[in-house]
C-alpha cells in the first residue's frame, strides 16, 4: 500500500493529525495496534485548552464537544481548608478550557474518519519503520496475521510512550531528559453528579487530591498514592473516606457514589529530542510525557500535530520545506514550557514523600502567593489555558 503520510497510532495525536491533512487534500493512513473499542475506552485526560479546543472546532470535530462539553472559567485552588479560585478570562484576553473527554475525543475523530472516507487499520502493529533517512521511508506493520508493507513521503509516530517511532532514531541522534516521581495518581469514575463547579486541586498533608468531571452526572476524582500502589488495598469506602478528608473545606460536601471505574498511572517527566530524523516525525507522547497535575498531556499532542500538519501542507502545497525543518525546534519550544508547568503544579500540590517540613511551608507560602497576588495567579492561568500554537 503507498500513501502520502503513513501515520502509527490512532490516539488524538494521530487522528488529528490525519484529519488536519484529509482536510487539506492529502492522503494518509492511521495504523492502529488495538481495537477501535480499546482505544475509543480508555480513560484518560479530560481537560481541553482553547487552543485544542479551536482546532478541534477547524476541523470539524467540535460539534458534540459543543453540545457536551463543559466550559470552566478557572478553577479552585484547596489548601488549609479553603478555597481559592483562579478566574481564567479575566487573565488570559478571555480564554478558557472545556472538560470534554479524551475518550470523546478519540471517538469524534473516529467517526469524522468513517464519514469521510479515511483509512485507519485497527489491530495493525507498526513493527518497524525503515529508510526514514531516504525521500520514501516505510512502515512493516502486520495486519489480519499478515505482514505488510506501507509505503509513504513522511512517517508520523504519533505511537504514544511505549510506541515503536521514536526507538527508530539512531541513540547517538537522540537525547533524552526524564525524570520519575516518587508518587502516582489512583483515579476513579464514578456515578455522581460533581460536588463542584469548577476542577478542585487540593494541596493536603496526606497527599494531593483532585475533583474533576466528565458529565453533570459522572464524577472523575484523583488521589495522590505511592507509585507501586496495590488498587486491591482501596476498597470504595477507603477512596471515599480519603478524598473526603483531603477535600475537606467548611460547609461543603462530597457527594459518593457507585465507582464505575478505577486505575493507577505512575507520573513522569521526558522529553526526546529531536522530534525529526529525516522523513520520520514524532508527535505526542511519543516524544514527551508530562505528570497529569496541569493537564498537558493531550493538549501537547494536539499541538505538535497542528504544527506537523502545517509543515506538511507547506510542503504538499508550496514544496516548501521551511515548516519542517522547523517544526523539531517549534514545537520543542512549547512542550518545555508545558514540561516546567507540569511539574510546577505537581511540586506544588503533591506530598513528596522524601519531604522536609520546610519544603512543605514552602508549598503553603507558594499557594497563597499564587492565591493572593493577580501576578502570580495570571501566570497560571494562561499557563493552564495553554499558550497561543505559533
Ligand atoms: P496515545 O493516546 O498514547 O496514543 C498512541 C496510540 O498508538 C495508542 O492508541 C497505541 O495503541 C498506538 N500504538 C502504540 N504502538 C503502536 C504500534 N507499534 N503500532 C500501531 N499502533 C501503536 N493526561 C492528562 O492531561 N490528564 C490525565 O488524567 C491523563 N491520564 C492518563 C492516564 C494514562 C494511563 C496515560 C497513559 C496517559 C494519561 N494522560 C493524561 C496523558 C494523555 O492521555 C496523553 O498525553 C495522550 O493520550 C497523548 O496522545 P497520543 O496520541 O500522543 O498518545
Ligand atoms: C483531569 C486530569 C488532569 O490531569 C487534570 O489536571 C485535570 C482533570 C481529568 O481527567 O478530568
Amino acid at each position: 500500500m503507498r500513501t502520502r503520510v503513513g501515520i502509527i497510532g490512532a490516539g488524538p495525536a494521530g487522528l488529528l493529525l490525519s484529519q488536519l491533512l484529509r482536510q487539506a487534500g492529502i492522503d494518509n493512513v492511521v495504523l492502529e495496534d488495538r481495537t477501535r473499542a480499546h482505544v475509543e475506552h480508555r480513560q484518560r485526560a479530560g481537560v481541553l485548552e482553547q487552543n485544542t479546543v479551536d482546532v478541534l472546532r477547524a476541523c470539524g470535530a467540535g460539534e458534540r464537544m459543543d453540545r457536551r462539553g463543559l466550559r470552566h472559567d478557572g478553577i479552585e485552588l484547596r489548601f488549609h481548608g479553603e478555597g481559592h479560585r483562579i478566574d481564567f478570562p479575566s487573565r488570559t484576553g478571555g480564554r478558557s478550557v472545556m472538560v470534554y473527554a479524551q475518550t470523546e475525543v478519540v471517538k469524534d475523530l473516529i467517526a469524522l474518519s468513517e464519514r469521510d472516507g479515511g483509512t485507519i487499520l485497527f489491530e495493525a502493529e507498526a513493527k518497524a519503520v525503515e529508510g526514514a533517512d531516504t525521500d520514501s521511508p516505510l512502515i512493516r506493520y502486520v495486519h489480519e496475521g499478515e505482514v505488510k508493507t506501507l509505503e509513504c513521503d513522511f512517517v508520523a509516530a504519533c505511537d504514544g510512550f511505549h510506541g515503536i517511532g521514536r526507538r527508530t532514531i539512531p541513540p547517538g541522534v537522540l537525547r533524552t531528559w526524564e525524570r520519575e516521581y516518587p508518587f502516582a495518581w489512583l483515579g476513579i469514575l464514578a456515578d455522581v453528579p460533581p460536588s463542584c463547579d469548577e476542577l478542585v486541586y487540593a494541596h493536603h498533608e496526606r497527599g494531593f487530591a483532585l475533583h474533576s468531571m466528565r458529565s453533570p452526572q459522572v464524577s472523575r476524582l484523583y488521589l495522590q498514592v505511592a507509585p507501586d500502589e496495590n488498587l486491591d488495598a482501596w476498597p470504595d469506602e477507603r477512596i471515599w473516606a480519603e478524598l473526603d478528608t483531603r477535600l475537606a473545606r467548611g460547609g461543603w460536601t462530597l457527594e459518593h457514589g457507585p465507582i464505575t471505574e478505577r486505575a493507577v498511572t505512575p507520573m513522569r517527566s521526558f522529553v526526546a529530542e529531536p522530534l525529526r530524523h529525516g522523513r520520520l516525525f514524532l508527535a505526542g507522547d511519543a516524544a514527551h510525557i508530562v505528570p497529569p497535575t496541569g493537564a498537558k498531556g493531550l493538549n501537547l499532542a494536539a499541538a505538535d500535530v497542528t504544527l506537523l500538519a502545517a509543515a506538511i501542507i507547506r510542503w504538499h502545497d508550496k514544496s516548501d520545506e521551511t515548516l519542517l525543518d522547523a517544526y523539531s525546534q517549534t514545537a520543542l519550544r512549547r512542550v518545555w514550557r508545558a514540561e516546567h508547568f507540569s511539574y510546577f503544579m505537581t511540586t506544588l500540590l503533591h506530598r513528596d514523600p522524601h519531604q522536609d517540613a520546610y519544603g512543605y511551608r514552602l508549598q503553603l507560602a507558594h499557594l497563597d502567593y499564587v492565591a493572593s497576588s493577580d501576578a502570580a495567579a495570571a501566570s497560571l492561568a494562561e499557563n493552564y489555558v495553554g499558550l497561543p500554537v505559533v
